[in-house]
């Protein structure tokens, strides 16, 4: 949000219950234009014909003062019950449906909001600079209450640099930046996506832009490597495969019922007997009969239905990452959970070099060793 001088002046200095009380009182009148409730107030929550009471649906109280935990948005946000009451009081008219985030939240993959409280800051500024900052994610770290729109429910978050200056967020990735790229605090299990994701990378799903690849034999419709017609799909978004897993209910990565707050199952662990339910995730976009009719690795039959199947199955995660390889082509990143160096010390991959569909792999995986062995 661009703020005017004495915008900033208002909103340091003066006590908040003040300041609305001010603008609600005075606004058109005395202040300049710019800070009226009207122009403060845009998107969603300004429709008055559904919000009638303007500040006072969020700013309630004596004090009118906020803490950006979820509280306050999930007395229209939550459950029927807590909706109801805000409609008894004239705070909340008309018909609109909300989304119940509440319940989806609860799920047991989800972003932190419930968990964690009095973290966030209001001005803090993200990505995180200190190793020891405690992580958090609040609804008003992604929807900024006084902007939010339908159209783009991350209006208004202020997080990208450029040059000196920050400025406002255009794309969904940008946002997720803030707090999983170049944050200082990342939890030591978990990476920096920029880093998995951007288009200088030999491979990398296509987020930041179009992949590496022209041609991508086993994509459904209407995913396509390179945009051509009309309703082509060639650039993903987080949320392609991260958000709810009820696909009928609330958009937005809030929580899920599948490991890694994705949108459909995906399994990492080695052993488990193949199945369109197993890889879900993978095959919403890539046709199943494609990978297991070995259409683009000669070898991915053998390998993800097992030789001693049932149950002798080798997980995509094992050989791919499904965000971006910043070492290899095919988005190839071995798991070294399950795969390691060979005898000789090496762990590698190699495609070669003008040759469609050859390589050859080193390594040593579930006790099978592989020197330079190709396909
Ligand atoms: C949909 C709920 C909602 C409505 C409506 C709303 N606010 Fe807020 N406001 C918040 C929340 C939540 C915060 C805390 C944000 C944070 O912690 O990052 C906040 C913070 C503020 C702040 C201090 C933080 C800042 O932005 O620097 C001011 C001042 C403010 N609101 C004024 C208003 C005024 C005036 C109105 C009416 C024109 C209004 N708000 C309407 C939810 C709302
Ligand atoms: C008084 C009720 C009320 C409160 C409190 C409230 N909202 Fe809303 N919110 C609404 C209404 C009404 C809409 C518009 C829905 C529509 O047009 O279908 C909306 C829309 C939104 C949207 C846009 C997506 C959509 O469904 O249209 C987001 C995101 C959102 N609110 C987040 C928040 C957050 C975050 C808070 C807490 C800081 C909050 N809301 C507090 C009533 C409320
Ligand atoms: C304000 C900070 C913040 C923002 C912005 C944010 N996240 Fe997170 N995210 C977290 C925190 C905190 C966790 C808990 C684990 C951790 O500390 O990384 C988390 C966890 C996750 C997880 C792992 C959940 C699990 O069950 O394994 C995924 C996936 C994720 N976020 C995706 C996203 C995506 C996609 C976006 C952008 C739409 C995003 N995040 C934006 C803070 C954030
Ligand atoms: C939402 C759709 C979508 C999902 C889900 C998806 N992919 Fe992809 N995938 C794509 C698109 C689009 C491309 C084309 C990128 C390009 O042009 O390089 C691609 C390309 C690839 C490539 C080739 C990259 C290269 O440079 O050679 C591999 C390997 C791959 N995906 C594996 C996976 C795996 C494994 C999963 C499951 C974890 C998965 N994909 C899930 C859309 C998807
Ligand atoms: C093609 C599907 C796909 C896309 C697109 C995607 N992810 Fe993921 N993501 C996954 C899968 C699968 C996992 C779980 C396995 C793993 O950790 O690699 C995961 C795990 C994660 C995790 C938890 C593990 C960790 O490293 O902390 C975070 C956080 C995350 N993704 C963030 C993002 C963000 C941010 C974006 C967008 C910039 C994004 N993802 C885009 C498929 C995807
Ligand atoms: C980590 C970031 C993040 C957090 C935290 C978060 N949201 Fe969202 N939310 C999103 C994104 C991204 C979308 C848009 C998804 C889309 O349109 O694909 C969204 C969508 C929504 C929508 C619209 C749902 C729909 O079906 O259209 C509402 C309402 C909403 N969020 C409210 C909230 C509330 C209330 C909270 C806190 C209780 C919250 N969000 C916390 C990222 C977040
Ligand atoms: C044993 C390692 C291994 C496993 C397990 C594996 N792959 Fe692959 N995959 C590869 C290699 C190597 C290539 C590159 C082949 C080439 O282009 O030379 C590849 C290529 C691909 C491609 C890109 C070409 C295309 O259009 O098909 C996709 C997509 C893909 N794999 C998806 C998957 C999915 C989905 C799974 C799990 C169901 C999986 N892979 C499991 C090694 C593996």
């Amino acid at each position: 949000m661009i703020m005017t001088f004495m915008e900033v002046i208002l909103t340091r200095y003066v006590p908040l219950s003040l300041f609305i009380a001010l603008i609600l009182a005075l606004g058109a009148f005395v202040l300049p234009a710019q800070i009226s409730a009207e122009s403060l107030l845009q998107g969603a929550h300004a429709v008055t014909s559904s919000m009638p009471k303007s500040c006072r649906a969020c700013h309630r109280g004596m004090r009118m003062a906020i803490a950006g935990e979820e509280k306050v948005c999930f007395s229209c946000h939550g459950d029927a019950a807590e909706r109801s009451m805000m409609q008894s009081r004239g705070y909340l008219v008309g018909s609109v449906e909300l989304a119940d985030i509440k319940t989806v939240l609860n799920k047991p993959y989800n972003h932190p909001v419930l968990a964690v409280a009095n973290v966030h800051r209001q001005n803090e500024t993200l990505p995180e600079d200190q190793l020891k900052a405690p992580r958090h994610a609040e609804c008003v770290d992604c929807h900024n209450p006084h902007v939010v729109s339908k159209e783009n429910p991350f209006a208004g978050i202020p997080g990208r640099r450029v040059v000196n200056a920050i400025v406002d967020i255009e794309f969904e990735y940008e946002l997720c930046y803030k707090c999983h790229a170049d944050s200082a605090n990342l939890p030591g299990d978990s990476t920096n996506k920029h880093a998995e994701f951007k288009v200088t990378n030999p491979s990398y799903h296509p987020v930041e832009g179009e992949g590496a690849k022209a041609y991508v034999i086993s994509l459904k419709d209407p995913y396509k490597a390179r945009a051509e017609r009309p309703g082509d799909v060639s650039i993903l978004t987080c949320g392609s495969c991260h958000g709810n897993d009820d696909h009928n209910g609330p958009k937005g990565p809030h929580g899920s019922n599948y490991e890694g707050l994705l949108t459909e199952n995906y399994v990492t662990a080695d052993g488990y007997s193949e199945s369109a339910f197993v890889y879900a995730l993978c095959y919403k976009c890539h046709e199943r009969s494609s990978i297991l009719g070995n259409e683009s690795f000669p070898e991915h039959a053998r390998h993800i239905i097992g030789q001693t199947s049932p149950g002798g199955g080798t997980s995509c995660y094992s050989c791919h990452d499904a965000h971006g390889s910043s070492k290899y082509t095919s988005l190839i990143r071995f798991n070294e959970d399950v795969v390691e160096p060979s005898r000789d010390g090496r762990l590698e991959y190699k495609q070669t070099v003008g040759v469609a569909l050859s390589g050859s792999c080193t390594l040593i995986c579930h006790g099978v060793e592989h020197v330079e062995r190709s396909y």
